[in-house]
């Protein structure tokens, strides 16, 4: 196709037209009996955001609750293969995930996303591509010494040697949260935590008491 022929893609294209759905997202989630949300994991790698994230996902399944887990190890498999880990790249991910995320909580869906998303702009393009009160951040907050001491993949060994560069906490940068909506001790219990985490959506009236 010659550079003629390329269409134009995104919102500036005026011929592509949003196409209004028949079946919206209250009659989605009327019929799933709870509410679409994400709940956004933020923190250092090895703070714990998928081994919570995953237990969550499992106790809001045995309760009947729709729901996905989105995590950055799995989704830099498919979807975002292509993105490195400069500051750049990692806008990019953040954005195609928010994209996945907001189609997925518009389906009706309880959307656990566990991404480092060391930064703090673009975890506010997510939360404001979504209506309000459909983002949650979650921080999962667990000192750099204790997630290397964990270093579960041994990416922190191979940072301090200097074999994986931008590793984050070591030589990029980490935005902590200011005013999480959830605030996690990465040091408790993962169980003690996910109950934290399900008080939180009964509290919400996200999920039936
Ligand atoms: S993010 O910064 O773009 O949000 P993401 O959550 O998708 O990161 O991926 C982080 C995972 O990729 C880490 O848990 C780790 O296993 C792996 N990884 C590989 N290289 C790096 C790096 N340079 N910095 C951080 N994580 C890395």
């Amino acid at each position: 196709m010659s550079e003629e022929q390329t269409l134009p893609t995104g919102l500036e294209d005026e011929n592509v037209v949003w196409h209004p759905h028949t079946i919206t997202r209250a009659e989605r989630e009327a019929f799933n009996g709870h509410k679409g949300v994400v709940l956004w994991f933020t923190g250092l790698s090895g703070s714990g955001k998928s081994s919570i994230a995953g237990e969550l996902e499992q106790a809001l399944h045995h309760r009947g609750v729709s729901t996905y887990l989105l995590d950055g190890d799995n989704v830099r498999h498919g979807l975002c293969r292509d993105l490195s880990f400069s500051d750049q790249d990692r806008r990019e991910n953040i954005r195609r995930v928010g994209e996945v995320a907001k189609l997925m909580v518009d389906a009706g869906l309880v959307v656990l996303t566990a991404f480092i998303s060391p930064h703090r702009a673009e975890r506010q393009m997510v939360r404001e591509m979504l209506d309000k009160g459909r983002f949650i951040e979650v921080f999962v907050d667990t000192p750099l010494a204790v997630c290397e001491a964990r270093d579960p993949k041994g990416l922190y060994k191979k940072a301090r040697a200097g074999e994986i560069r931008n590793f984050t906490g070591i030589d990029s940068v980490y935005e902590a949260p200011e005013r999480p909506d959830v605030y996690l001790d990465g040091e408790q219990l993962v169980t003690n935590l996910t109950e934290q985490l399900l008080d939180v959506l009964r509290g919400q009236a996200i999920i039936k008491p």
